[in-house]
C-alpha cells in the first residue's frame, strides 16, 4: 500500500446520518484541503488511463473538484456535466434515478465526434449518476475512455450499473 495514498484516505471524514438518517456521508473536503493528498489522489485517479483519453468530464458538483485538478495534471481540457438548467445550450440530457425521485444531467456539444472522454466523480453509490454520465457522453457521439471515482461505496450495485470503472478507495 502506498503510504501517501493511505494518508490521503485517512483524511476522508465519515459523517453519520447526513444528509438523512441512516446515511454515512463520505466528506472529502479534508482530503481536498491537503496539498499532498490532493496531488496523490489526482495521480491515482488518472494512473490506469494514461494516453487513453482526450478530455476529462466532471459531474456537478463534487466531480468538478477533482476533474479540474485531473485535467491540469493530465494536460487535457475539462468539460462540465451539469445538473439540469445550468448550461445555456445543452445538447443532450439524461434522466436518472435517485433514492427518492429523479434528476437530470446535461452537457454541451463542443467535442468532435469520437472524442475520448474520461468521466470523473467523487463517490460511487448506486451508480445512477455515472451511468447517466456514460449515456450522455455516448449520446453526443463521444467515447467513454473510462470512469474514475475517488471513493466506491460497496454493496449498492454501483459497479454493476456503470460497467467497468476504476476507484481509488472503497468502503470496507
Ligand atoms: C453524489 C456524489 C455522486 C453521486 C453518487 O452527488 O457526488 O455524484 O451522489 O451517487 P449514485 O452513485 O447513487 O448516483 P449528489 O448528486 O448528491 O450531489 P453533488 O452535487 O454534491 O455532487
Ligand atoms: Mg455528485
Amino acid at each position: 500500500v502506498n503510504p501517501e495514498l493511505a494518508r490521503a484516505e485517512s483524511l476522508i471524514r465519515e459523517i453519520a446520518d447526513y444528509p438523512e438518517p441512516g446515511i454515512l456521508f463520505r466528506d472529502i473536503t479534508p482530503l481536498l484541503a491537503d496539498a499532498e493528498a490532493l496531488r496523490v489522489t489526482t495521480a491515482a485517479l488518472l494512473e490506469p488511463f494514461t494516453g487513453t483519453f482526450d478530455v476529462v468530464a466532471g459531474i456537478e458538483a463534487r466531480g468538478f473538484l477533482l476533474a479540474g485538478a485531473a485535467a491540469i495534471a493530465a494536460g487535457v481540457g475539462l468539460v462540465p456535466i451539469r445538473k439540469a438548467g445550468k448550461l445555456p445550450r445543452p445538447a443532450a440530457s439524461v434522466d436518472y434515478a435517485l433514492e427518492y425521485g429523479t434528476a437530470t444531467i446535461e452537457m454541451h456539444d463542443d467535442l468532435p465526434a469520437g472524442t475520448r472522454v474520461l468521466l470523473i466523480d467523487d463517490v460511487l453509490a448506486t451508480g445512477g449518476t455515472l451511468a447517466a454520465g456514460r449515456r450522455l457522453v455516448e449520446q453526443l457521439g463521444c467515447v467513454v475512455a473510462g470512469i474514475s471515482v475517488l471513493f466506491e461505496i460497496d454493496g449498492l450495485g454501483g459497479r454493476e450499473l456503470t460497467g467497468d470503472l476504476h476507484t481509488v478507495f472503497r468502503s470496507a
